[in-house]
C-alpha cells in the first residue's frame, strides 16, 4: 500500500512560519511512530498570485482533489488588500472548499488548563471548557447569488446573497448531530429565525433531521443570543452548529475563551472519497497575521493541532492525534508560551521554532 498522501499549502504572512513547526511533527511521525506520508507542496493565495496571477492555479486545485489530506496555513495580507476582488488570495481559499465540497467545518475550542488563567474571561468560565462548532462551509452568503456592487438610482450598491438549499443545511445537520453522538449528545443550533428566512428553514430542517438521533438533546438559538451566551457561560454547550458567516464569527469569538486565536484548528470535511477516507483540509481558525508576520512570533499550535485533526479524521490515528494534543498540553503546562500567551510578568515568550522543537521534545518524551 502507497503511503498516505498530503499537499501542504502553507500561504501567506504567517502561514509559512506555522507550518514549518507541521512538518517537522509530520517528519518525527515518520523517523519514530513509522508513520510515512507523501507530502508536497504548493502555493496558495497572494504567494500564488506572486507567482503566477492566480490565487490557486487550475494545477494545484487538481492536486488538492486527488491528495487524502490537504493542510493550509493561512492566505492574504495588506499587499493584497488592492488586487481585483476575484484574485484576491481569500478566493484560493473559498475555491478550495467550494470545489472540494468541504461542507462541514470543524472548529473545536478547547481550553487546556495551564492557559485557563490567559483568557480574557476568568478562570472559572473557562477552565475544563471543550466545545465544537460545526460551521457549514460552501454556501450561505459566501456564495449565494446574486452578489456584486452594481449602480442602481445613480449610487452605487453592494450586494450578498443568503441563500440555503434543505439538502445544504441537512448535511451540515447531520455531521453535527453525528459528532454529538460522539461526545455529550448535546447540539444547540444558532441563526436567526426571527428576521431570516433562510433561518426558519435553517430550524425547520435542522429539528427534522433530529428524528434520525433522538438521543441527542437538541437546542435552537438566534446567533446573536449564542454570541452572548458564548461569552457569559460557554460551558453550557457542547457541539453548536451553524451556517457559514455565523460560524465564521462565533468561532473567532470561541477563540478568545482558549486564551488565543493561535489556538484553535480546524477541519474541514466533505463526502467519502473511493478510498473511504473524506475530502478534507485542515487549517487553523486564524489568518496570516501581518501585524507579527516574519517576527518568528506566531503561535504555531492551531496549524499542530489542525494537523493532530487530520490524524484522526483523515488517516484514522485517534491514539496518534491524541498523543500529539498530549504533548501540547505539557508543553504549555511547562509554561512554554509564544508571544500570544506570554501575558503574565516574568514570562519570556519563544519564538515558533522552538515551541515546535518543544512539541517534538514533549512527543520524543511520550514514547
Ligand atoms: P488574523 O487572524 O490574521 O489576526 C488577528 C489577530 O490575531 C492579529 O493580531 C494576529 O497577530 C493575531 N494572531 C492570529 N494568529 C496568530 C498566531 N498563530 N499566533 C499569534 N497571534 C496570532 O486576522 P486579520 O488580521 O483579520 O486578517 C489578516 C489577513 O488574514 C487578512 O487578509 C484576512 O483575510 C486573512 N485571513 C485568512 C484566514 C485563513 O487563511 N484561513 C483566516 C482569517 C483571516
Ligand atoms: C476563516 C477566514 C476566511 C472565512 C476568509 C479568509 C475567507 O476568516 O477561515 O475563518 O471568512 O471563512
Ligand atoms: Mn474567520
Amino acid at each position: 500500500m502507497s503511503n498516505p498522501s498530503i499537499l501542504i499549502l502553507p500561504g501567506d504572512g504567517i502561514g509559512p512560519e506555522v507550518m514549518t513547526e507541521v512538518v517537522k511533527i509530520i517528519d518525527w511521525y515518520g523517523a519514530k511512530r513509522g508513520l510515512t506520508f507523501d507530502v508536497t507542496h504548493d502555493l496558495v493565495g497572494g504567494a500564488a498570485y506572486d507567482a503566477h496571477g492566480a490565487p490557486i492555479s487550475d494545477e494545484t486545485m487538481e492536486k488538492a482533489q486527488s491528495v487524502d489530506a490537504v493542510l493550509l496555513g493561512a492566505v492574504g495580507g495588506p499587499k493584497y488588500d488592492n488586487l481585483d476582488f476575484s484574485v484576491k488570495p481569500e478566493r484560493g481559499l473559498l475555491r478550495l472548499r467550494k470545489e472540494m465540497d468541504l461542507f462541514a467545518n470543524l472548529r473545536p475550542a478547547q481550553c487546556f488548563d495551564a492557559l485557563a488563567d490567559f483568557s480574557s474571561l476568568k478562570k472559572d468560565i473557562v477552565a475544563g471548557l471543550d466545545i465544537m462548532i460545526v460551521r457549514e462551509l460552501t454556501s450561505g452568503i459566501y456564495f449565494g447569488e446574486p452578489r456584486g456592487i452594481s449602480i442602481e438610482n445613480n449610487e452605487r450598491v453592494g450586494i450578498n446573497t443568503q441563500r440555503y438549499t434543505e439538502s445544504e443545511i441537512e448535511r451540515a445537520a447531520r455531521a453535527a448531530f453525528d459528532l454529538a453522538m460522539k461526545r455529550n449528545k448535546k447540539l444547540c443550533s444558532m441563526e436567526k429565525a426571527n428576521v431570516m428566512e433562510s433561518g426558519i428553514l435553517w430550524r425547520d430542517v435542522v429539528t427534522e433531521v433530529h428524528a434520525d438521533y433522538p438521543e441527542v438533546e437538541l437546542s435552537h438559538m438566534y446567533a446573536d443570543n449564542g454570541a452572548m451566551q458564548l461569552v457569559r457561560a460557554p460551558k453550557q454547550f457542547d457541539v453548536i452548529v451553524t451556517d457559514n458567516l455565523f460560524g465564521d464569527i462565533l468561532s473567532d469569538c470561541a477563540a478568545m475563551l482558549t486564551g488565543s486565536l493561535g489556538m484553535l484548528p480546524s477541519a474541514s470535511l466533505g463526502a467519502p472519497m473511493e478510498n473511504g477516507r473524506p475530502k478534507a483540509m485542515y487549517e487553523p481558525v486564524h489568518g496570516s497575521a501581518p501585524d507579527i508576520a516574519g517576527q518568528g512570533k506566531a503561535n504555531p499550535i492551531a496549524c499542530v493541532l489542525s494537523f493532530a485533526m487530520a490524524l484522526r479524521y483523515s488517516f484514522n490515528e485517534g491514539d496518534e492525534a491524541t498523543r500529539l494534543e498530549k504533548a501540547i498540553e505539557q508543553v504549555l503546562a511547562d509554561g512554554v508560551r509564544t508571544a500570544d500567551l506570554a501575558g503574565e510578568e516574568g514570562v519570556v515568550p519563544v519564538s515558533t521554532s522552538e515551541m515546535g522543537d518543544k512539541i517534538v521534545e514533549a512527543l520524543d518524551a511520550s514514547l
